[in-house]
């Protein structure tokens, strides 16, 4: 079972704190469980593990099988919460060399998520003579990016395949009622997925919007569900052996210390896009009304050859989360070489994992030394349930945090600034007075 481990951050608080939080975490979980508190119209996935839609379940892992014997790739396209959760548990399972693998299952590219040529056109030419699938995904259905992604990918599809052939390969997740990707949908007959109402996009990895791919990718999503209904209970309790209170409670008394950054730090580089995840969970969750820690990530032990200095040494503002694993099973041992010319024979017969966990502890006590807190996340092995525990527990040890600090951790106005920028400077209709203003301010 994930533990938290807050016995390196401790020190740098000068009061104890639990008994003053706990009436506020109290207060906090009984908004995420029964409502009442902000948001609270988003707060569906905290039941989902329990009482996601077992019909619709079953007809993701039809879909997925069907994807996985009719097509060598399937392109996914989505941005945000529409797009990170499910890369992080394919490259955390997988592999970020997955496509790259032998393996039964098809490629899964990613698009959508951005709007450059030179991605989407390297995507468009490594499927386009292969046989594909898409599955399109936005919980609003207007979001420009994967719109602009999906007319590419599905052109490409009805040349390839005709009209009717191609519409049996897209998969279409959206509001089960609303928005363009949904009357599209309907008109067009694509098989289609539901984002519930009060699921939000960052909070949705473990609806269809994140199960559909990574069923696809071959990985177990029952396990994956199955591990986050086992988090769901633990972190019904409300008092501290809850490590979702543990770790909520500490990141917010650091900050309110003055350790305004959080950096996600693993030693494992599969766990990047998990770590892209937690950024946009817990950055959108909490960055409003001028408050909340800003989320970062580092790869261990690649950054500490890059940041490790700022890290160590640069203005003392940071705390660090380091998510660590068990090993996995096949453990690369280094060998004995006879002439040792590289001095490393005191690390024969020892495991890379051995090796890794001494860098990790090495770590933790310099960077602890050097004024940065440390709280470690053990997450158990680099398993389906394991990893569905986790992200469980950071959705839940967000909420709570986002309550702790006095946001509402479920909207994101902020996201609409550059968007409607972006609309008024691309003549969209309606937005051409406010285009002239924009194109003023640029000229000046
Ligand atoms: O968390 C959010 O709500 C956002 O990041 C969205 O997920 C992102 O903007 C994509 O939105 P949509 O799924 O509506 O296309």
């Amino acid at each position: 079972m994930l533990t938290v481990d807050t016995s390196k951050a401790g020190a740098f608080l000068t009061l104890p704190y639990e008994d003053a939080l706990a009436p506020h975490l109290t207060r906090a979980a009984n908004w995420l469980q029964n409502g009442g508190g902000k948001g609270d119209d988003f707060i569906g996935w905290v039941r989902l593990p329990e009482n996601y839609d077992r019909d619709e379940f079953a007809r993701i892992e039809k879909a997925a099988k069907k994807i996985q014997s009719d097509s060598q790739a399937l392109v996914v396209i989505g941005i945000g919460g529409s797009y990170l959760g499910a890369r992080g548990v394919i490259e955390c399972l997988g592999s970020p060399n997955y496509n790259l693998r032998k393996k039964a299952t098809p490629n899964v590219y990613f698009m959508g998520n951005g709007l450059s040529s030179a991605a989407t056109r390297e995507v468009y030419d490594l499927v386009k003579d292969v046989d594909f699938s898409v599955n399109v995904i936005s919980k609003s259905g207007t979001t420009t990016e994967p719109a602009v992604a999906f007319r590419f990918f599905k052109e490409l599809l009805e040349q390839k395949y005709g009209k009717a052939e191609a519409a049996k390969r897209i998969y279409a997740t959206t509001d089960k009622a609303r928005g363009a990707l949904k009357s599209l949908a309907d008109a067009e007959g694509y098989e289609t997925f539901v984002v519930p109402d009060d699921v939000g996009g960052r909070y949705s990895v473990l609806t269809a919007v994140g199960l559909l791919p990574i069923a696809v990718a071959g990985i177990d999503v029952g396990e994956l569900m199955g591990g986050a209904a086992d988090m769901m209970v633990k972190c019904r309790d409300n008092d501290f052996t809850n490590p979702a209170w543990q770790y909520a409670a500490m990141r917010n008394e650091l900050y309110r210390s003055g350790k305004k950054i959080e950096l996600l730090a693993c030693f494992e580089p599969s766990f990047r896009f998990m770590a892209e995840w937690w950024k946009q969970l817990y950055g959108e969750s909490e960055g409003k009304d001028n408050r909340g820690i800003f989320p970062a990530s580092v790869d261990f032990t690649a950054d500490l050859h890059s940041m490790g200095q700022y890290i160590q040494q640069g203005e003392r503002i940071l705390m660090e989360t380091v998510v660590r694993f068990d090993p996995d099973d096949d453990q690369m041992v280094v060998g004995l070489d006879e002439v040792n010319g590289d001095g490393l024979n005191f690390l024969a017969g020892k495991t890379l994992h051995e090796i890794n966990t001494q860098a990790m502890d090495g770590t933790l006590l310099a960077h602890v030394e050097g004024g940065v807190p440390n709280m470690i996340v053990r997450a158990g092995k680099r398993g389906a349930r394991e990893l569905g525990a986790l992200i469980y527990f950071f959705e839940y040890a967000c909420g709570l945090s986002g309550y702790l600090l006095g946001v509402n951790p479920f909207d994101q106005p902020g996201v609409e600034a550059y968007k409607k920028n972006m609309f008024a400077l691309l003549g969209k209709p309606g937005y051409e007075a406010m285009g002239d203003e924009l194109r003023a301010k640029l000229a000046k």
